[in-house]
Order: C-alpha cells, then structure tokens, then sequence
C-alpha cells in the first residue's frame, strides 16, 4: 500500500493551527505524510516566524488557499472569518484535493479536519476518503455544541441560537455550569457574527456524524462527565509539546527564550507567570491596573505582553513602573509557555483560561488565576474554579474592572491554599498516568495511527 497521506485543515486561528501542526509533526514521526493546509494570511505567519534552518517545510507539505479576504483590516471585521470558512474555504480546498489527486502517487487517504470545520468531512465522504477529526479545545466544549439541539428543543435557545432567557446551563452535575449569554455563540457581541458561528456549528454537528474518529486533546481523568455524555469522543491527550516536539514549529510569533535563563536564577514556586493568549487587548486603564497590581505582589512574574496588547495605542505603563519592577519582573513579547509552566521556578498562572493554557497549567501541577475574558473561555474558567478547584477567579468590581487591590488577594489567597495545591499536584499525577505507557489517551492515539496505516 502507498504511504498513508493525510490532508490536515486547522480553523484558520493561532489557536488552531498550533495544535493541528503539533498532531502532524507527531503523525510524521509514525511515518505519515502530511499535507498542511493554511490560509494565505496564516501561512505567511508561520514561514516567517520559523527559525531559520528549520526544516519543517521539508518534512509537511506546506500549502496555502486563499481566504477571499483582502487585507487585515478586513480579516478583522466581526464575523468575517467566520463567513469566510463557511462560505470560501470549503471550495478551496476541494479543488486543492482534486489537484493533489491528480498524482496517483500523492493521493490523500484520508482527511483529518479541525472540529470547527466539519464541511471538511462532507467534502472527504463525497470523494469517497477517510475522515478524522480533531477537537483542540476541550470535550466539554465539544459536547456544548453537540447539544445544540437538544438545547433548543427544551426552549434554552432559539434556532438563531439567542439564548431565550438568561440562566444557568449544566449539562450534567459533574461538567462546568454556563450561562447561557456567555455560550460560545452567544456572547461574540455582534449579531452578524454570530450568525455565523451558530451555523458553522450547527452544520458541524451534522458532519461529524460522518468522522471515523472525533479525536480530542484532553483525558478521561479531568472530564469523565463530557467523555461519558458523548462516548464517540476518544481522547487521546493531554499531548503536551515537550513530551515529543521540538519548539515553535506553528507559532505565529518568535519565542523569547531568555525568560528560561531568567527563571533558573529564582527560588522555586516563587515566580508569577502572566500570559493572556494572542488576541486579547486590554483598555489602558485595565493595562495599569494589572502592572500595579503584579507591582503589589512583590512577587518575581514574567509577563507575556504584545506590542499591541492596549487597545488603539501603545501600551502605556504606569509611571516609573517598569524602573521600579526592573529586579524582579520581566515582560517579554512572546513565550514558550510550556517550558515555563514545568519550570520549578513558577508558583502559579494568570491566565485567560483558554484550553490550551488550562491543560498546560493542570498538567504541569501549576494553579491558576483565572482572568475572564472572551468566548468560551468561561468554560475553562468553571472547570478550573468550580469543577476541579485549582484555581480561582479574578472578580471584576462594579465598573467592569479587575483591580490591583483584587489581583494581589487573590494571588495570596491562591498561594496560602494547601488543599488546592496538592489538588493540582494530584492532576498532574493522573495525566502522566494516562498519556503513559498503557494509559488510556495512549493507548488511543496508538490505535488511531494503526488505523491510517491500514
Ligand atoms: C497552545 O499551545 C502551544 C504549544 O504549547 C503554544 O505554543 C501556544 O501558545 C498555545 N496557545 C495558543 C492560544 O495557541
Ligand atoms: C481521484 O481521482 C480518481 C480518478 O480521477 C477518482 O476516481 C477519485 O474519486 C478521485 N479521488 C478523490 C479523492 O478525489
Ligand atoms: C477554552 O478556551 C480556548 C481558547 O483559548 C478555546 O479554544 C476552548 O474551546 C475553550 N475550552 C473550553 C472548555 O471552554
Ligand atoms: C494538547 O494540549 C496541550 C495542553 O493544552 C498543549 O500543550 C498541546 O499543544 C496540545 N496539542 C495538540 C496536538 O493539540
């Protein structure tokens, strides 16, 4: 038989794409080849934040499509890239499938699509080829978006996906409650976008009753509720990146690596670690508010923060902070985060709660301080403060603001917690269990890529 060749699209996001390049850059060690499909956009990005000698374009084949888009400014609009992987890409990758096919030698045998993008799999059962698929986020969120119909039969949503009121949601006593203003589709803030979101998923859900495998980077030991309401979902993670990649391949931005060095110069469990993941913006109110508050620590942290992390300006820290700080904080542009997280240095997370960081997080024993933000994250964020109890949340006071005052409490409330430190630590444990040797998300994976080679 013909080497196994997989045709992997990721939902065109950072978030996205980095884990799908992981997965590949794994299924490549088994031998697989691997055709990586990006947008022109994101595709560009990862080319030239790739160090240089790597040789990660001789290993995948690196394509782009294009996303119909003009210029960034465009790709910005609300619910633009959502149309634009409903209604542009979908076509794009057909025609890219069919030109590969036309080399007997190349042919794809199997598809492994982006959860959220499931016309992918309808596109692959047309032309009669295999078909994965792979969910970066967490089953719980996976499951939320499976449920859609249930939830609008019982009248929590409508068919646009309004919620029909504003309450409270559990799918099961032991997964994270939601509000329903704040489902994933929902709480976008714009009417248009989501629109789009909700039918992406809607469709999605119909698509993935046509997946051979509906894979998911998580483990039975931190969501056996989701995994038991949905038994077609097989996890096969946490696959933290240190445990078989190099560094960087995917990442959009070029990693700051001297925040390592900096690290082995401090006592264990002493250093902060702020990271907010690549979109979040801040007021500039909010922006000092946190540099004040990381101040009052008087803690060691390393924070990870963008150019453009202030929204419409620079970021503008507080008079004289930056001096001030200069003995014990570091803020850098970008970094490799999972080598922070197992660094003995780091004491505990300030973090958005994004999937991928909660699992770093847990998996590495660290506790987290929960900064709610965006979209789902508040999923992450009732699994970390309600359903597991490693972490807690930062409250905003009256006028929407998270202030000094609150970050320090809660960072000394979170360290002087000996029960939900040894719960974290407990975590850790469990997950190196099952991505073991004979562990259960092991042994998964393992089946999985005895599957594509067949
Ligand atoms: C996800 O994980 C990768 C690998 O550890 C990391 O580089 C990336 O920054 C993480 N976060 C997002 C939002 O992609
Ligand atoms: C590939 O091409 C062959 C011959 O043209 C066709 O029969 C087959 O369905 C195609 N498969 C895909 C995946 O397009
Ligand atoms: C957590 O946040 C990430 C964004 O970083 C998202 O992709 C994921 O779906 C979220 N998971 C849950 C359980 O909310
Ligand atoms: C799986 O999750 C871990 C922890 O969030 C993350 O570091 C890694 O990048 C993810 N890998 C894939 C392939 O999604």
């Amino acid at each position: 038989m013909a080497r196994p060749h997989v045709m992997v699209v990721p939902y065109p996001a950072q978030g996205h794409v980095i884990p799908l390049m992981e997965l590949s850059l794994l299924l490549i060690k088994q031998g697989i080849k691997i055709t990586f499909v990006n947008t022109k956009d994101n595709h560009e990005r990862i080319m030239s934040a790739l160090p240089s000698g790597n040789d990660l374009s001789s290993q995948i084949s690196l394509v782009w499509i294009s996303d119909g888009l003009e210029s960034s400014e465009e790709r910005k609009k609300p619910g633009k890239s959502s149309e634009t992987v409903l209604n542009v890409m979908p076509q794009k990758v057909e025609e890219l499938i069919e030109c590969i096919n036309g080399s007997e030698s190349k042919k794809i045998t199997c598809v492994l699509a982006d959860q959220s993008i499931g016309w992918l799999l309808d596109i692959a059962e047309k032309k009669g080829i295999r078909r994965a698929a792979f969910c970066p986020a967490s089953a719980a969120q996976l499951v939320l978006g499976l449920s859609i119909p249930k939830l609008i039969d019982r009248g929590i949503i409508d068919k646009d996906g309004t919620p029909t009121k504003k309450q409270v949601i559990q799918l099961s006593p032991t997964m994270p409650s939601v509000s329903t203003e704040k489902l994933v589709w929902a709480c976008v803030g714009n009417k248009i976008a989501q629109k789009h979101i909700f039918q992406l998923m809607v469709k999605n859900i119909n698509s993935m009753q046509k997946t051979e495998w509906l894979l998911c980077n998580s483990t039975h030991e931190l969501e056996p509720a989701a995994f038991s309401l949905a038994p077609q979902i097989i996890p096969i993670g946490p696959l933290l990146s240190s445990n078989h990649l190099r560094h960087s391949a995917g990442n959009f931005w070029p990693q700051d690596l001297t925040c390592l060095k900096w690290l082995d110069q401090h006592s264990p469990c002493s250093v902060i670690y702020v990271a907010f993941g690549s979109f979040t913006t801040f007021s500039p109110t909010q922006f000092q508010e946190l540099c004040l508050g990381l101040e009052l620590t008087n803690r060691p942290f390393i924070w990870v923060v963008q150019p453009d992390f202030t929204e419409g300006s620079k970021n503008a820290y507080p008079e004289g902070f930056v001096q001030r700080v200069a003995d014990r904080g570091i803020m850098v542009a970008w970094s490799p985060q999972q080598k922070i997280l197992s660094h003995p240095s780091v004491a505990c997370f300030i973090s958005h709660c994004g999937w991928n960081s909660t699992l770093e997080s847990v998996s590495n024993g660290i506790p987290v301080l929960c900064w709610p933000y965006f979209a789902d994250q508040f999923l992450n964020r009732s699994y970390v403060c309600d359903v597991w109890k490693v972490g807690l949340g930062l409250e905003p006071d009256g006028s929407g603001m998270i202030t000094r005052g609150e970050i320090r409490s809660k960072i000394k409330q979170l360290l002087d917690d000996e029960q939900l430190k040894e719960r974290v630590k407990d975590f850790k444990e469990k997950v190196q269990i099952g991505t073991g040797q004979g562990g259960l998300s092991k042994n998964n994976l393992d089946s999985f890529i005895r599957w594509l080679k067949t």
